[in-house]
């Protein structure tokens, strides 16, 4: 008997409780009535007289130990498990997801900040317009292959989705008398297959600039003070001869390819330019369809695309990335 309880002192002594589970598991193998120590105390009664006090005695040490144990370790298991539950204040807080900006909204934000700086006032326009103010007014023949099925979605025979954002200048002169300098940003629509160099709907920026006196070096020096400021203080500007039917006379502007400075690069197709808008006089029949005195005024505009900056500026080759909205390419422009 006195082995037992010896075996019993150490076996509980040995016993590894680590958790609430392991905790419980001595309780019910040891401490509770129908348990082990219990247990002994039952074949305590028929041992012979004369032992009986000692291996009471014995059995009560053992039966103290065992609940000390129990309480010593009831305490350490709740005190782990508070902590799991307690708000620890010295964590660092949890971050919130911040959006980005999209690099297009980015390009024309810059774009606008320029302009706006110069004295040019935002104005929008209908993205469903008439035929007469995507083409018509704007000096578009009536045969002008630029009105074809294939350049425009048409809605009805007079109702197209504005095929560009030069629409908007017509809007402005007719309800605004010169002086006029406007910005026009928005979204136009071409009917066109979606490809790594074109979309069916992106963003252009017009200008139009209509006072006295304003001749062509006034267009020089804004789109040149622009360039300068938006592609850095180095960039060269050169103008090409062009055409658009509500301008004359019509050029192209190229910058200086400003990922190689000139030289050539991938970005420029190895030239060293980078064309980025057409510009041109307001053409005299445009002013007039807008009732403007074009021996009194005279204006000059121009138009870009947003996209097409935006793929130039960051050296992007494919223009559907910019739709795709992979975090993974526009965390790249936090
Ligand atoms: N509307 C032209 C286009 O979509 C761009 C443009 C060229 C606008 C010359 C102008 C301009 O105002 O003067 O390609």
């Amino acid at each position: 008997m006195q082995d037992l309880i010896e075996k019993l002192k150490a076996e509980t002594a040995a016993f590894d409780i680590v958790d609430a589970q392991t905790l419980d598991a001595y309780r019910l193998k040891y401490l509770v009535r129908k348990g082990e120590i219990a247990e002994l105390f039952e074949q305590m009664k028929s041992a012979p007289k004369e032992q009986k006090p000692l291996l009471g005695k014995l059995l009560n040490e053992l039966k103290q130990l065992a609940e000390a144990k129990f309480e010593d370790a009831k305490a350490r298991v709740e005190s782990t498990r508070t902590e799991e539950t307690v708000i620890d204040l010295t964590l660092p807080g949890r971050r919130g997801f911040l959006g980005a900006e999209h690099p297009v909204q980015k390009v024309l934000g810059d774009m606008k900040r320029i302009f706006l700086g110069m004295g040019f006032q935002i104005a929008t326009g209908p993205e469903i317009e008439k035929d007469e103010y995507n083409f018509t007014m704007l000096n578009f023949p009536p045969d002008h292959p630029a009105r074809d099925m294939q350049d425009t979605f048409f809605l009805s025979k007079d109702v197209v989705l504005r095929t560009h954002t030069s629409p908007v200048q017509i809007r402005v002169m007719l309800s605004q008398a010169p002086p006029v300098r406007v910005i026009c940003p928005g979204k136009v629509y071409r009917n066109e297959d979606v490809s790594a160099r074109s979309l069916c709907v992106f963003h252009q920026l017009e200008g139009l600039y209509v006072d006295t006196g304003v001749t062509f070096a006034d267009l020089k020096g804004t789109l040149y003070s622009f360039a300068k400021q938006m592609f850095g203080s180095d960039v060269k500007i050169r103008f090409r001869p062009s055409f658009f039917p509500f301008t004359e006379p019509s050029a192209e502007m190229d910058i200086t390819c400003y990922l190689c400075g000139g030289k050539g690069c991938r970005v420029c197709k190895h030239t060293g330019w980078l064309e980025i808008l057409g510009s041109g006089m307001v053409h005299p029949n445009v002013l007039r369809n807008c009732n403007i005195d074009p021996e009194r005024y005279s204006g000059f505009a121009w138009g870009m695309g947003i996209e097409r900056t935006t793929l130039l500026r960051y050296g992007i080759t494919d223009i559907r990335y910019l739709l795709e909205n992979d975090v993974r390419m526009l965390n790249q422009f936090e």
